[in-house]
């Protein structure tokens, strides 16, 4: 059964539409991350389903009940913000049982709830302290603490890791990715981070220009890009971009690039102008020669792995894989292996077609 379907909801603010009709099926115990720019309506949707926005036109449905015109507070979920104030001067313990002492819940029931809650998240020991005693990673569990207890249908998180610093942020994420997997629950999170989305999501969807650009597992919207935007808003360093004519020889389709090299491809496609996207991984430095070269301008050394950014005859940039030990410096001509089969084409509106 889905716990949340949102079937053709809209949302404008002063005029401007800001959601465009977007249907969309989360399941139960399924982990959904919307990713998109900042601007693109992540938050408005998840705030449309929490019920802090209006829903202008359609449904929305949590588990098995319509819930569009409920107040937030009766809808069965629960929300993690970026900014968890949590109160000062009470105890992690009474942070996290504020929330039901306020809807008058039984003491032996908050007890418990708050109780399994820390179990949860691995806090037993930290019940007693005050917000100043706590990392901030530990506030930020604090926080989640405060929605596990509202035993809610589904976590509703916007952006939660933000105000964390980087390693604390990477730490954190694992601890989520944990959580989900010891609890089984609904979770809908938010993110403009595309490392988060494919590190956390079962699904991810992509959002850009009030609509949904793809649904679809981490590694289908990665290998498998349903359009221009999908292809460089996701992966990092991003997909090399290369402008290249299609044409039809002999049953055979060639890609021949701005610096005059051809490359033969396996699509049903028209000739005509394209853009040809390729991942940096897909672009081997070799030693020996290759029918493309190009010239290292910055060469970035990460350790396991080596970027080199580099132009071809053209002047066309290219960013290429090489290992950890290159040898690559600025100034050189390298040769480059192209891995057909990661070949993407981008038409004229945008749309993807995948090299077979
Ligand atoms: N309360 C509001 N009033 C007017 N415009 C808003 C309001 N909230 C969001 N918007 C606009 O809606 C669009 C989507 O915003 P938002 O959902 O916050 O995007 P995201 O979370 O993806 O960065 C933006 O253009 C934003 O300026
Ligand atoms: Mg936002």
């Amino acid at each position: 059964m889905s716990e949340i379907r949102l079937n053709n909801v809209s949302k404008s603010f002063g005029g401007v539409q800001v959601i465009d009709g977007i249907s969309l099926e989360i399941g139960s115990g399924e982990l959904v991350v919307f990713l998109g720019p900042s601007g693109s309506g992540k938050s408005t949707l998840l705030r449309m389903i929490a019920g802090l926005e209006t829903i202008d036109g359609g449904t929305l449905t949590i588990g098995g009940k319509r819930s569009e015109h409920l107040a937030p507070g009766q809808r069965d979920v629960a929300m993690v913000f970026q900014n968890y104030a949590l109160y000062p001067h009470m105890s992690v313990r009474e942070n996290m049982a504020f929330g039901l002492k306020n809807i008058r819940m039984a003491t032996s029931e908050i007890d418990r709830r708050v109780q399994d809650a820390a179990r949860i998240l691995e806090m037993d020991a930290l019940l007693d302290r005050r917000p100043a005693q706590l990392s901030g990673g530990q506030r930020q569990r604090v926080a989640i603490g405060r929605a596990i207890v509202k035993e809610p249908a589904a976590f509703l998180f916007d952006e939660p890791l933000s105000n964390l610093d980087a390693a604390l942020r990477v730490r954190t994420r694992v601890e989520l990715a944990e959580l989900h997997q010891r609890m089984q629950s609904t979770m809908v999170y938010v993110t403009h981070d595309q490392t988060e989305a494919m590190t956390l999501a079962d699904r991810i969807v992509i959002l850009n220009n009030c609509r949904i650009e793809q649904i679809g597992t981490p590694m289908d919207v990665y290998l498998y890009p349903s359009s221009r935007f999908v292809a460089g808003f996701v992966g990092s360093p991003g997909m090399n971009f290369l402008k290249a004519e299609l044409s039809a020889t002999d049953g055979k389709q060639i890609a021949t690039l701005g610096n005059g090299s051809d490359v033969a491809l396996s699509v049903d496609l028209p000739p005509g102008a394209y853009e040809l996207g390729i991942r940096p991984e897909a672009v081997q430095v070799r030693a020996t020669p290759a029918a493309t070269t190009g010239k290292a301008a910055v060469v970035e050394k990460l350790g396991d792995r080596t970027l080199v950014h580099l132009h071809l005859d053209d002047g066309t940039s290219l960013t290429a894989l090489d290992g950890g030990r290159s040898e690559v410096k600025p100034g050189d001509i390298v040769h480059l292996d192209f891995d057909i089969s990661q070949l993407h084409l981008f038409d004229s509106d945008g749309v993807a077609h995948h090299a077979k």
